[in-house]
């Protein structure tokens, strides 16, 4: 084709925060369309914090962009030409396309948009991963009730935007956390949340006891550290915390020290605590299970029997140290 792709590739891994030299501008021709193929001119290129991690080798849920490799996105694009009878010169389509101006694609790849539906920018944020990463953390794991109190951080984003809006939707009280006054202000005016702290210019702590009182039912997280260290030790009995990303640390080369949350969100880790006593409805359930195990040896255990009660105070600091070997028993006399 007579057309040329202006693209940026990765230069070298950025070591910390990107710099503009880990990346380099290429010109090269674009290529006719195969069989099955589209060639789009792109419109809209999506930059999401994910695409962080696509430029460093740490082991991650997807690979890494090879060096030389265009960085990769999502992007929307008008089809200039096609090989594929689903689509037609003008068509707009989403697809995985990397930051450049043309790509040619399979026709399998793309999904075609309607531009009368919703402007075809909306396909890369509130219509598109973005607004879907909402909702499936808020239906999923938020699960909002009517009265509750729901904190998310990044509040003005891409993400925190829509998952704010559907905590509201479903009646809770939702109180939004971003950088700068225009972005609280954006929170609470257009976005209809019932507060919003400035992360940079407030103490974090005070400001979440100000704004609420009555704890955190549902925490959506987005960027973790001090925002996360502060909403921590807010979370009422039985909060979910949304574990969606902690842009925060994502520019460190060394993880921070204590636990490090950031795997919850690679891995999809499930974190959750419980208490037995609210299963104690149960206890017929495993007993019924484990007796036959028990009995014919696929189950094994071992008793630590200290005699009388004299001995009971004894052995209890020995368990908090470590001296019992097994369940640790007082045997009390007959
Ligand atoms: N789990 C998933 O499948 C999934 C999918 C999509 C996105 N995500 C995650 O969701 C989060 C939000 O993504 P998004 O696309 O909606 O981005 P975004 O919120 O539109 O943009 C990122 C925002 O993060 C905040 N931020 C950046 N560095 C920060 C820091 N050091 N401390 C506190 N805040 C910081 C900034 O907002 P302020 O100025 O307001 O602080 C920034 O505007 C990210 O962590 C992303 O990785 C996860």
């Amino acid at each position: 084709m007579t057309e040329t792709n202006r693209r940026i590739v990765l230069r070298r891994r950025p070591v910390g925060m990107p710099v503009p030299d880990d990346f380099a501008f290429e010109e090269v021709p674009v290529p006719e369309p195969a069989e099955g193929e589209v060639v789009l001119k792109h419109l809209y290129l999506s930059l999401d914090p994910y695409q962080r991690g696509r430029l460093s080798e740490a082991k991650s849920y997807a690979a890494p962009v090879p060096i030389g490799g265009v960085v990769e996105c999502r992007a929307v694009g008008r089809v200039l030409a096609s090989r594929d009878g689903r689509f037609a010169p003008g068509d707009v389509a989403l697809g995985g396309f990397g930051w450049q101006t043309h790509s040619v694609m399979p026709g399998r790849q793309l999904l075609k948009l309607d531009p009368a539906e919703a402007p075809v920018s909306t396909a890369l944020g509130v219509l598109g991963m973005p607004g879907l990463t909402a909702h499936v953390g808020m239906s999923d794991i938020g699960q909002p009730k009517k009265g509750e109190t729901v904190v998310v951080s990044a509040a003005s984003g891409a993400v925190g935007a829509v998952a704010g809006q559907l905590a509201r939707l479903a009646g809770c009280r939702v109180v939004g956390i971003a950088g700068g006054a225009e972005k609280c202000r954006f929170v609470i005016e257009t976005l209809g949340f019932d507060a919003a702290i400035d992360h940079r210019a407030e103490d974090l702590a005070a400001a979440l006891d100000r704004t609420c009182p009555d704890g955190i039912d549902v925490y959506w997280e987005n960027v973790g550290g001090a925002v996360q260290a502060a909403v921590f030790p807010r979370l009422n009995d039985f909060a979910r915390m949304v574990m969606c990303g902690m842009i925060a640390q994502y520019n460190d080369a060394d993880p921070p020290p204590g636990p490090n949350l950031g795997p919850v969100v690679r891995k999809r880790l499930r974190i959750q605590g419980f208490i037995v006593s609210d299963q104690w409805h149960r206890l017929a359930e495993w007993r019924a299970l484990a007796a036959p195990m028990l009995r014919d040896g696929r189950l094994r255990h071992r008793e630590d029997v200290v005699e009388g009660l004299e001995a009971t105070p004894a052995a209890f600091i020995g368990l908090l140290q470590g001296r019992n070997f097994g369940k640790l028993l007082v045997r009390l006399p007959e």
